[in-house]
């Protein structure tokens, strides 16, 4: 009878300890793993960051920005996503700019002649931003720096952007 009850007690403590241990666990891992991946982060960024993705056909292209949609596999730690982004290209006379659609006011999204009454120009439809052709935004609205450009490079015929970076 005693023998029974001691190992009822044991079974007891030893479901307390293996709780512990597993709550323990858990929030070591919930601890561990983002600091693990702080620190793996920047190595992928920067293996992503040589990257250059193939966007366009330069025969494509011409003295007007054109919207280029491409998709590439990130690997985020765990993760691997397809992410699609975009550029708006074209080509002066052997330069070839690749705009980034991002707006630099707060983030939205810009177009090429995307409004009737400002022709010529990327406009963004979230606050009234315009830019001009090569980017540069325009006084008197609420962007304060120009769009950021893609690094170009082009082999054989195709277009390759890498990062996209400030202007400024
Ligand atoms: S986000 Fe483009 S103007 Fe504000």
């Amino acid at each position: 009878m005693v023998s029974e009850e001691q190992n009822h007690n044991v079974s007891r403590r030893q479901f307390l300890t293996y709780t512990l241990t597993g709550v323990g666990g858990f929030m070591a891992a919930g601890i561990i793993l983002p600091m693990a991946r702080f620190a793996i982060d920047p190595v992928l960024q920067a293996e992503s960051a040589g990257d250059m993705k193939a966007v366009a056909s330069v025969d494509d292209l011409t003295d007007q920005p054109q919207r280029f949609d491409f998709s590439y596999e990130q690997e985020d730690a765990w993760v691997t996503s397809e992410v699609t982004e975009t550029a708006w290209i074209y080509q002066e006379g052997d330069e070839i700019i690749a705009l980034s659609p991002t707006c630099t006011h707060l983030g939205c999204t810009v177009g090429w002649e995307a409004n009737q009454d400002h022709p010529k120009e990327f406009f963004c439809p979230c606050h009234g931003g315009r830019f001009k052709k090569d980017g540069t935004n325009i006084e008197g609205t609420p962007p304060t720096e120009p769009l950021h450009k893609y690094e170009v490079e082009v082999q054989q015929g195709t277009v390759y952007v890498g990062k996209a970076e400030s202007q400024v």
